[in-house]
């Protein structure tokens, strides 16, 4: 019983999905390039850009469509995103080749530990979280991403001053969301807790346009990073 390893309880469960030819051909010919490998110490992303630029992170983008538009039209931000389905990594690699955008490098990781492990302090301007698995059953509520200890790894990550933009199709879930980020000490509303997806100022995703045809209200929500320092070791 003691040697049991505990299980972690994680946001995702690994789908089987199916890896299109193109996408297999993608991870073993476009992942050197845009491509993280996960070094033994944290990440140095001034060395993995060759450049120093506004930096976004993306959570969980899914086929990753959202966040080539959003770096297709923002060359000069540098752009990591993060997702554990490899289906969807393999369409994002595509969709880099095919539109020649060369400001994305992707992790295929639980980003909850890439937070913990990988991100330095303060190396990021923006992080985006759209549309998170709403777990909608109260057993699972456990699995959502966004909790206080989640949020604590993200204001570590981010610089003060820098934006959280998260978004839902699950109202219950945004109201989660607005409890949790606004009982945490590092992020300051900006802008309200339910701006219409026409003002949120991002590309349209695949599970929101499924949340629409569902009937689904879309929620957004902003807030900032203020510039309150983490307190001690064990808050990061
Ligand atoms: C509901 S889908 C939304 C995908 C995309 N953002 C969209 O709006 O179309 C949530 C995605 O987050 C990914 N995901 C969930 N937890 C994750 C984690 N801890 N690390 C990386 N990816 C995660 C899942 O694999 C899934 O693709």
């Amino acid at each position: 019983m003691g040697d049991t390893p505990r299980r972690e309880i994680r946001s995702f469960v690994r789908r089987a999905g199916r890896t299109t030819r193109a996408q297999t051909r993608a991870m073993t010919e476009l992942w050197p390039r845009f491509g993280i490998d996960l070094p033994d110490a944290p990440l140095d992303l001034d060395q993995v850009f060759g450049r120093h630029r506004p930096r976004l992170l993306e959570i969980g983008f899914g086929d990753g469509e959202a966040l080539a538009e959003f770096a297709g039209a923002h060359p000069e931000t540098d752009c990591i995103g993060i997702e554990v389905h490899e289906p969807g990594v393999g369409h994002l690699l595509l969709a880099l080749e095919d539109r020649g955008i060369e400001n994305v490098r992707i992790i295929c990781h639980d980003a909850v530990e890439i937070l913990d492990r990988w991100l330095p302090p303060a190396c990021l301007d923006q992080v985006h979280l759209f549309f998170p698995d709403p777990w909608p059953k109260k057993r699972h509520h456990k699995r959502r991403i966004v909790q206080p200890a989640f949020l604590d790894k993200v204001a570590r990550a981010l610089r003060p001053g820098g934006m959280l933009h998260m978004a839902t199709d699950w109202v219950p879930y945004a109201e989660h969301m607005a409890e949790v980020t606004d009982g945490c000490e590092w992020f300051d509303k900006d802008g309200g807790t339910a701006i219409p997806p026409a003002f949120a100022g991002r590309p349209q995703t695949k599970f929101e346009r499924r949340g629409m045809r569902l009937g689904h209200e879309v929620r957004d929500l902003l807030y900032r990073r203020n510039d309150a320092p983490l307190s001690s070791p064990a808050d990061c």
